[in-house]
């Protein structure tokens, strides 16, 4: 069966954990579309190739690599993000996965609306900017990284900004998205709202 979940959305409003959550609940493999973005940026650095270059020799390795989760590396992958040879390179790779047989969810910022159009489910999820900074500086502070909130909040403004406003495959929501806002939710009544659409739209489905 080829059946593909498309979720899109800003930083931290709670992509990550849906989409796991949807890929345990119905067996799809799952893509972190972000930590292409990641491995690109930090190959750029770590090498010297140039971003499209760099996109082409992103690999499977270079995704499993800890200290991709940084804010420093976060701010890399939305820079070398805007460029379009580097989002062209990294389109086959996330088509290729998107079809595989048993479904697959892919979360990012342009999965419903350029990588994916076709797909059978998609969400925007999203959440107030104060609501994702102070998840975000959270998560930072559980994980042993030093971080103080004003910066976190800025640092999520800037990208919003970034993702939002470039011309080439803009950070929004498809059409044919259901939007879920997470901002009063906590990630239970988020992965159940996303179930109910994803379950709705299987049943529709065939082979
Ligand atoms: O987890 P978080 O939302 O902070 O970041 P991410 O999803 O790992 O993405 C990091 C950066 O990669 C984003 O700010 C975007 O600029 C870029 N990105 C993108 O342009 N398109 C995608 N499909 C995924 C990420």
């Amino acid at each position: 069966m080829r059946f593909t979940v498309a979720i899109d959305g800003p930083a931290a409003a709670g992509k990550g954990t849906i989409s796991r959550g949807l890929a345990k609940r119905f067996g799809f493999a799952h893509l972190d579309t972000g930590l292409l973005y990641r491995a690109t940026g930090r190959k750029v650095l770590e090498t010297g190739l140039g971003p499209e270059a760099a996109a082409l020799a992103v690999g499977p390795d270079d995704l499993a690599r800890v200290g991709l989760r940084t804010q420093a590396v976060a701010e890399l992958a939305s820079q070398v993000a805007a460029i379009p040879e580097v989002r062209a390179a990294l389109v086959a790779f996330q088509r290729d996965f998107a079809r595989r047989d048993g479904g697959a969810v892919l979360d990012g910022r342009d999965i419903g609306t350029v990588i994916c159009p076709e797909a059978e489910a998609k969400l925007f999820v999203t959440a107030s900017a104060e609501v994702r900074a102070q998840r975000r500086y959270d998560e930072l502070r559980l994980s042993g990284q030093a971080a103080d909130f004003a910066g976190v909040l800025d640092e999520v403004l800037k990208r919003d900004a970034r993702d939002t406003g470039r011309a080439d495959a803009p950070m929004r929501a498809a059409e044919d998205a259901v939007l879920v806002d997470t901002s009063e939710m906590d990630i239970d009544a988020a992965l159940k709202a996303a179930i109910s659409v994803v379950k709705n739209r299987l049943e529709g489905h065939s082979a």
